[in-house]
C-alpha cells in the first residue's frame, strides 16, 4: 500500500474513534429499531479465573445470587474448574418466551465441558453465540464446541463476532522481546462445522433480547489498549491489514503481511441486556477497548442512560494505580447499581471499588448465577 492511501485509511480510523460512535458505526437511534427488553436475565459464570466458595451468595439488594459450592460428598459430582478465561450463559425471559446465549468460551476445552456439566448448561439449547474478541482466552472452548454441536445444535445456529479482526492472528510481546502466541481463531473451521458467521460492526440484536455494542468508540483520553497485544499484519485490504490497526493519529511505516502491530483491538464489543424496571446490564470480556468506553457506547447507542450492572472483565490488572483511580471516578459517575468485576479486572481494581462504592460491588466466582429483574 501506498503512504497516502494508508494515512487516508487512518484518517478514516481516526474520524471514527474522534466521533464517538456516530457516522460510520451507528446507534440504534440513527436507523431507529427496537431496542428489546427482558423481564429477566440469569447469568452464569461459566468459567472465570476466580473460585470463591465463600463469596457472599443469596439476596443482596435486588438481585439473587446462587453460589457454586464443593459437591457433598467430594466426588459425587463434577468439581467446576477454574482458570485465566471467561465464558457465560445468559439465560432471559419476556412474558413466556426464553432465550438462551453463550458469550465467549474459556481458554481450554476440559475447563468448559467439565463446567457445562457440573452448572448443568446444555449448549445445544443456545439460540446463538456471542465471542467478544480474538484473544484464545476467550474463544478457547469454540472450535470444539462447534464439533461437538454439529448435528445437535439449533438450525442456523450463529456466531456473532464485533469485527473481522476477530479472526486474526494475536500475539504478545513481552519487554524481554519474546512473543507468546496469543492464537488464531479460524472463521472457516468454525464454518465448516456449521456455525453461521456474523460480523456485527453495528448495534446488533441477539436472539431477539440481547444486543451487541458494535464498533466501541474511544471517548475516554485515559483507558488504552494493552501496550504489548499484538496482531499479525494481514494481506492488504484484508481484515488483518496492518493500517486498520494503527492507533488512530500515529505515523507509522507501513508493515509487511507478517509484521506484528499494535493491536487496538477495534473488532472488540460489548453485549447487553435492557432488563425491565431495572436498566441496562452491559457485560464486557476483556474490556481492552475501556470498560468506561464500553459502557458509554451501550448507552450512547441505545439512548438508554440507567445502568443497572456492569459485568466482566475491565483489564486493569496491569496498569498503574492512577488509570485505575481514573477508571474507578468514572465508573462512580455512570453510577450503575451493582458492579461486578471478573477476569482481568486484578485485586487492586476491586479494592478501589470496595473503597469507593462498597455497596455496589458483587464478587465474582466461576460458577455464580446472578438474578437480574424479576
Ligand atoms: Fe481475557
Ligand atoms: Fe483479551
Amino acid at each position: 500500500m501506498h503512504r497516502r492511501e494508508f494515512l487516508k485509511l487512518g484518517a478514516v480510523a481516526s474520524g471514527t474513534f474522534l466521533v464517538g460512535g456516530t457516522g460510520r458505526f451507528g446507534s440504534f437511534l440513527d436507523a431507529p429499531k427496537e431496542i428489546p427488553t427482558t423481564d429477566r436475565l440469569v447469568c452464569t459464570n461459566l468459567v472465570d479465573n476466580i473460585y470463591d466458595i465463600f463469596a457472599k451468595g443469596g439476596k443482596i439488594g435486588n438481585l439473587t445470587i446462587t453460589r457454586n459450592t464443593l459437591p457433598h460428598p467430594y466426588g459425587s459430582e463434577v468439581s467446576l474448574l477454574s482458570e485465566h478465561g471467561l465464558a457465560f450463559h445468559l439465560e432471559s425471559f419476556r412474558g413466556a418466551e426464553e432465550k438462551q446465549i453463550l458469550l465467549d468460551f474459556a481458554l481450554t476445552p476440559r475447563t468448559l465441558t467439565n463446567n457445562f456439566k457440573g452448572l448443568k448448561v446444555d449448549p445445544a439449547t443456545a439460540d446463538a453465540l456471542i465471542i467478544s474478541h480474538g484473544h484464545e482466552d476467550h474463544y478457547g472452548g469454540l472450535p470444539e464446541l462447534a464439533q461437538a454441536l454439529q448435528g445437535k445444535a439449533k438450525p442456523g445456529l450463529t456466531l456473532y463476532a464485533g469485527g473481522r479482526d476477530t479472526f486474526c492472528h494475536r500475539w504478545v510481546v513481552q519487554p524481554d522481546g519474546s512473543k507468546l502466541d496469543y492464537g488464531e481463531l479460524k472463521q472457516g473451521e468454525l464454518e465448516a462445522r456449521g456455525l453461521k458467521v456474523v460480523i456485527a460492526e453495528e448495534p446488533t440484536v441477539v436472539a431477539g433480547h440481547a444486543f451487541t455494542s458494535g464498533h466501541i468508540a474511544r471517548i475516554t483520553d485515559f483507558e488504552m489498549s494493552p501496550p504489548a497485544a499484538r496482531l499479525e499484519a494481514g494481506a492488504v485490504g484484508s481484515a488483518c491489514d496492518a493500517s486498520f490497526h494503527f492507533p488512530p493519529g500515529t505515523v507509522k511505516m507501513e508493515a509487511k503481511p507478517g509484521d506484528l502491530v499494535k493491536d487496538i483491538f477495534w473488532g472488540e464489543h460489548a453485549t447487553a441486556y435492557n432488563v425491565k424496571d431495572r436498566g441496562l446490564v452491559v457485560i464486557s470480556s476483556c474490556g481492552h477497548a475501556g470498560i468506561i468506553n464500553s459502557v458509554r457506547q451501550i448507552q450512547k447507542s441505545t439512548g438508554i442512560e440507567k445502568v443497572h450492572a456492569v459485568v466482566g472483565g475491565w483489564h486493569l490488572a496491569p496498569y498503574p494505580d492512577e488509570l485505575i483511580a481514573k477508571t474507578v471516578a468514572a465508573m462512580k459517575e455512570i453510577n450503575p447499581d451493582y458492579l461486578i468485576p471478573m477476569h482481568c479486572t486484578g485485586l487492586r481494581t476491586i479494592m478501589a471499588i470496595q473503597r469507593e462504592m462498597p455497596e455496589k460491588l458483587i464478587m465474582p466466582s466461576t460458577g455464580t448465577r446472578v438474578v437480574f429483574g424479576t
